[in-house]
């Protein structure tokens, strides 16, 4: 058997980890434990998700909560180091680019364990956004590094990480795209929030970069403002920007905004259905420009860059300076409809998983 520990931590992770250990169990030859670090832990940010996707109760849970950086990340480490010793996996699992990500695949090489990366190789080159530092140095340490594009592997060509090590095996995030698409369109959110198909715009913000420092907010929301009387905006708050919003004083102009629907984060089932049947997306997320891309909705990426350059290059994405007046020219640009050439990235077809397993298990059998 091959004994594998998986890692998961903050809401990103949670639809990655899913296929990958449904794709360990259908293989076979592996034993498999899922370790949940407590990065993320309310109930909408964390159980929800695994109730919908249907990943199994974490055999660990280092409940380590919110913190600075370096208390998070430190914190991680020393829960993470006695459960590895006790279990001595084979091979540790990591997945994105979050301060868990980093914090147990620093712990698991240290221990002698073979570290695997999924979704390795993404590279923003903003040395500013911390998971930008946590992708790098992830990708320095690790053994087996699964990359989503091809981009991925041509930046740690450059890196000077050997070949051998690296496998384009497709999306895992899409895998749960869609093996959950018809089960989202049954959800009834759209009623709950009185919207029309195709009819509203959703928004998320989190990136410090855009929602830790009130000048950039302010832009942002202005945007939001001027987009919300022409149509309706849904708006999933994260917990950072609800803080950040009620600390600077902004609560009470977005209350005043008709148009603006402030919610609290969705499901992963209600946020496809919102994203699938909406006329545009603004977001600074990693995933939902992946998402948006297979959906097929127009993305705005209110950021400078983007790790993701697939889905500009081919998908529906397109990069946005976090500034008023160029928010909303380019979101009506989107609803204007463009002649824009869209088509799934490569290996984006549902089997991302499937093959990480495969590699995973002829890996483990030449070190046998
Ligand atoms: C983290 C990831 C980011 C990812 C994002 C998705 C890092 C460095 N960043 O950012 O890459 O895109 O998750 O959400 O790992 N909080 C709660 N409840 C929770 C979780 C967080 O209230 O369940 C609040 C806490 O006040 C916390 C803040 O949100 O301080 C930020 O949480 P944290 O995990 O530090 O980072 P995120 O901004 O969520």
């Amino acid at each position: 058997m091959i004994r594998v520990m998986s890692v998961c931590g903050a809401r990103p992770n949670f639809m990655k980890i899913a296929p990958l250990l449904r794709a360990f169990g259908a293989q076979g030859g592996f034993e498999s434990l899922l370790v949940h670090t407590g990065q993320h832990y309310d109930e909408n940010m964390s159980r929800l998700f695994f109730e919908e996707l249907g990943i199994p109760r974490p055999e660990v849970n280092l409940e380590v909560g919110s913190g600075s950086h370096a208390v998070q990340t430190a914190e991680i480490m020393k829960r993470f180091e006695p459960a590895a010793v006790e279990w001595r996996p084979d091979y540790v699992v990591v997945v994105g680019d979050v301060n868990s990500t980093i914090a147990c695949g620093l712990v698991a090489v240290k221990l002698g364990m073979k570290l695997v990366h999924v979704e390795a190789g993404l590279r923003s080159f903003d040395r500013t956004m911390p998971e930008e530092i946590n992708r790098v140095l992830t990708d320095a340490i690790s053994d087996l590094l699964f990359v989503t594009e091809p981009a991925g592997a041509e930046n740690l060509r450059r890196e000077g990480i050997d070949a051998k090590k690296v496998h384009l095996v497709g999306n895992v995030m899409i895998d749960t795209l869609l093996a959950n698409r018809a089960k989202a369109e049954g959800s009834d959110v759209l009623e709950r929030l009185g919207l029309a198909r195709g009819g509203y715009v959703v928004a998320t913000l989190h990136r410090p970069s855009n929602v830790d420092e009130p000048e950039k907010l302010r832009e942002i929301l202005g945007a939001f403002e001027e987009i919300q009387r022409e149509s309706a905006v849904v708006f999933p708050v994260h917990p950072r920007t609800r803080k950040n919003l009620e600390e600077m004083g902004f609560g009470e102009m977005l209350g005043r905004l008709g148009g603006l629907k402030l919610i609290e984060p969705a499901g992963y089932l209600d946020f496809l259905c919102l994203m699938a049947n909406a006329a545009a997306v603004l977001t600074d997320s990693g995933g939902i420009q992946e998402e948006t891309t297979i959906l097929g909705v127009p993305c705005l990426t209110l950021r400078e860059n983007t790790e993701r350059p697939i889905t500009v290059a081919e998908g529906t994405n397109r990069l946005v300076r976090a500034a008023r007046e160029e928010i909303v020219r380019a979101y009506r640009e989107a609803r204007g409809g463009g002649s824009r050439v869209r088509r799934a990235p490569r290996l984006w077809d549902g089997k991302a998983a499937e093959r990480i397993a495969a590699v995973l298990a002829a890996d483990a059998a030449g070190r046998r």
